[in-house]
């Protein structure tokens, strides 16, 4: 087996755990396959019959179906299995070759760990899913708004053995990596013990953190992530989500206080400055009120020569009107065209990967040309949606407010 990125290899296989939101197992993030139900142990799954084809699967160098958006170079310029190959294990081939068995068993064991234990979350945002926000599923059970939702019976009970069965791997000194995601990690008494544990028990230096995060809050029950946490560990990237500055990130990211969110940012920012370990990144989900007051977020992160990481609002279905592929084709040349320009001075290595987004999103069909048949129907019903909870929610700040800067655009989402 040569080096890993002229080769569809991927050592996550041997090396990663993941726990979908909705209690399934299945290979990583991104993979594309469904997911076992099944709730079985990380033991059961790790060399049960769909971990062993895939291995077996994979040294023989054939494409993996589920590996898809790795693979497939219209998906990533830099693809997901990069991280696990080159960066966390660089080093792993032989040792994969030794430890495999005919049947595709493996000894070695899961040291990488993406487990999504809750949705419990202190924000609602309203790019967001019940599933990722106990919030929002509350605020959605008291409206009576219909949704669907991957959430299993007996979940709370295999999240609490998934809880558990972590813990354990901690306890051994086998877990090299943690990636920290939800619902809002840093919202979760859970993510504060175990962190502490790491340290106490002295493992943390052999364990690389990643974090996904709302960057809400650093601080629980005295213990702070930077002052006491993070600098014993091996190292730490934070990515941190913010879909646009002052008023309109707020509007996007109900719970944002985007005076807090700075502070918690620059004392995290300062902390990275002086370190080749650690980093910060923006992870930016793009939306249209985003797009339309974009020239304050490139402000910011121009200024303080920040990487942003952005991508499209999902799903890509009509009734999700907070994306720019709502807009008829006209005014969504217009306005890209606009932001473009407008925003050019503020480009910069660091963010320019918005500008280029933008330039994707003119080019691809918008909801209109995609679903003609559906499109007026389910916009409707996403516009009604969306107008309906501003009214409960009592927003003192609403979407027409931002639509504002671009009559052509108020006048649009009004009509
Ligand atoms: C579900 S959140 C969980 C982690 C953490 N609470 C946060 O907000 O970063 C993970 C990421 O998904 C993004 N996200 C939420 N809704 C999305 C949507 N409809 N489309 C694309 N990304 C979305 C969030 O902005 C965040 O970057
Ligand atoms: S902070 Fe994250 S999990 Fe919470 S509602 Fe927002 S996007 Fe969803």
């Amino acid at each position: 087996m040569s080096d890993s990125d002229c080769s569809d290899f991927c050592v996550v296989p041997w090396t990663h755990a993941y726990v979908g939101v909705g209690g399934h197992r299945k290979l990583c993030t991104i993979s594309q396959e469904k997911g076992n139900q099944q709730k079985l142990s990380l033991e059961e799954f790790w060399n049960g019959a769909e971990m062993k084809e895939v291995r077996l699967k994979m040294l023989k160098g054939e494409r993996l179906q589920q590996c898809r958006l790795c693979w497939d170079k219209n998906n990533f310029l830099n693809p997901y299995k990069n991280y696990f190959n080159k960066f966390l294990f660089p080093n792993l081939v032989d040792e994969i070759r030794e430890k495999t068995a005919s049947d595709g068993s493996t000894t070695m064991p899961a040291r990488s760990f993406d487990y999504r234990y809750s949705n419990d979350c202190n924000y609602s945002c309203r790019i967001c899913h019940p599933d990722y926000s106990n919030r929002l599923e509350k605020e959605y059970q008291k409206e009576k708004v219909v949704y669907k939702s991957d959430n299993l019976e007996g979940l709370s009970e295999f999240k609490d053995s998934v809880k558990q069965e972590f813990l354990n791997e901690v306890r051994k000194g086998s877990v090299e990596e943690i990636y920290w995601v939800g619902g809002e990690p840093l919202f979760w008494p859970y993510h504060w013990e175990v962190m502490q544990e790491i340290v106490e028990l002295g493992h943390s230096s052999q364990i690389y953190c990643r974090y996904n995060t709302n960057l809400s809050l650093l601080k629980f029950k005295g213990v702070h992530l930077i002052d006491d946490l993070l600098p014993h560990f091996k190292g730490f990237r934070i990515q941190a989500s913010l879909d646009g500055v002052g008023q309109a990130g707020e509007y996007i990211r109900t719970g944002l206080n985007w005076q807090r969110w700075q502070k918690n940012f620059l004392e995290i920012h300062n902390f990275c400055k002086v370190r080749t370990n650690a980093q910060i990144y923006i992870d930016m989900t793009v939306t249209l009120p985003g797009i339309v007051h974009l020239k304050e977020m490139m402000e910011f992160t121009q200024k303080y020569e920040i990487t942003v990481l952005p991508k499209l609002i999902l799903p890509s279905q009509p009734d999700v009107v907070l994306s720019p592929l709502s807009l008829p084709r006209a005014l969504l040349d217009q306005l890209i065209d606009r932001v473009q320009k407008e925003i050019k001075p503020f480009v910069s290595f660091d963010n320019v990967s918005i500008f280029r987004l933008l330039t994707q999103i003119k080019e691809q069909p918008n909801f209109e040309e995609s679903f003609p048949d559906q499109y007026q129907e389910q916009f409707d019903q996403g516009r009604q949606k969306l107008l309906a909870m501003e009214a409960w929610r009592q927003d003192s700040v609403t979407l027409s407010d931002l639509y504002q800067k671009i009559p052509e655009l108020q006048e649009w989402w009004q009509s």
